[in-house]
């Protein structure tokens, strides 16, 4: 299962790379403004620094929605750095860009997924990535985890190789439910990578392990 940390802030993604479990990174146009990034010069230029912190997959999500616009978004997107997947809202003329970008050999996160219809066809359109948004679907009263356990059997099915990235996971249960469903990458603030460290029988453990050294040693 691979780690995507879903952040637009720099020295989250560096703690989270730092820690030797990062596999990528997903943005979303809320989350770069939330770091007050705006104007596609200073846009770009944040992911590639972004790209220059984690060795790959980095997505950066078109803002255009027409199928022109998208192309040109995202062939621009794709030329910052090799590392970048353009990451593309589940819309019609999204399936259509998604399908064009497929068969120019550039990746695709395809976005906005809330029910096995839209990962079927992404996945038929080729996409590499597909988010479905499991925290949002919560907050309405549907299950998100349902929905990754109904694609992910799909997929499976038909072989299609479209990878489940499991995204809008707000907690550390949402990741561990996601490793058992099969999901094949989750991605998630560091709060909840960092989250998996924590048990309190860790933490007594280690406290009476170093406190019987200390007496051991007569300190
Ligand atoms: C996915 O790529 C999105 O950026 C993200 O996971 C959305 O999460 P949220 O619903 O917590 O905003």
């Amino acid at each position: 299962m691979k780690f995507f940390i879903d952040t637009a802030n720099l020295d989250e993604i560096k703690e989270a790379y730092d820690l030797g479990v990062l596999d990528g990174v997903t943005t979303n146009p809320s989350l770069m403004a939330k770091e007050g990034i705006s104007g596609d010069a200073n846009v770009r230029a944040h992911y590639k620094a972004i790209c220059d912190i984690v060795d790959d997959k980095v997505s950066a999500e078109v803002i255009s929605t027409d199928f022109e616009g998208m192309i040109k978004e995202g062939k621009e997107l794709a030329k910052i750095d090799d590392k970048i997947v353009v990451k593309i809202p589940m819309i019609k003329d999204g399936v259509k860009a998604i399908k064009y970008f497929n068969s120019e050999g550039i990746r695709t996160n395809c976005t906005l997924v809330f029910s096995a219809g839209q990962a079927i066809l992404a996945a038929k359109a080729g996409a590499t990535y597909l988010s479905p948004f499991i925290g949002r679907l919560d907050d309405i009263s549907y299950d998100g985890l349902e929905l990754i356990e109904q694609i992910v059997h799909i997929y499976h099915t038909y072989g299609f190789g479209t990878e489940v990235l499991a995204a809008s996971v707000r907690h550390s249960m949402h990741l561990i439910k996601c490793a058992e469903i099969g999901a094949d990458v989750v991605t998630c603030p560091l709060k909840v990578i960092t989250g998996l460290l924590k048990h309190p029988l860790t933490d007594s453990g280690l406290a009476t392990f170093l406190a019987d050294h200390a007496k051991a040693a007569g300190k």
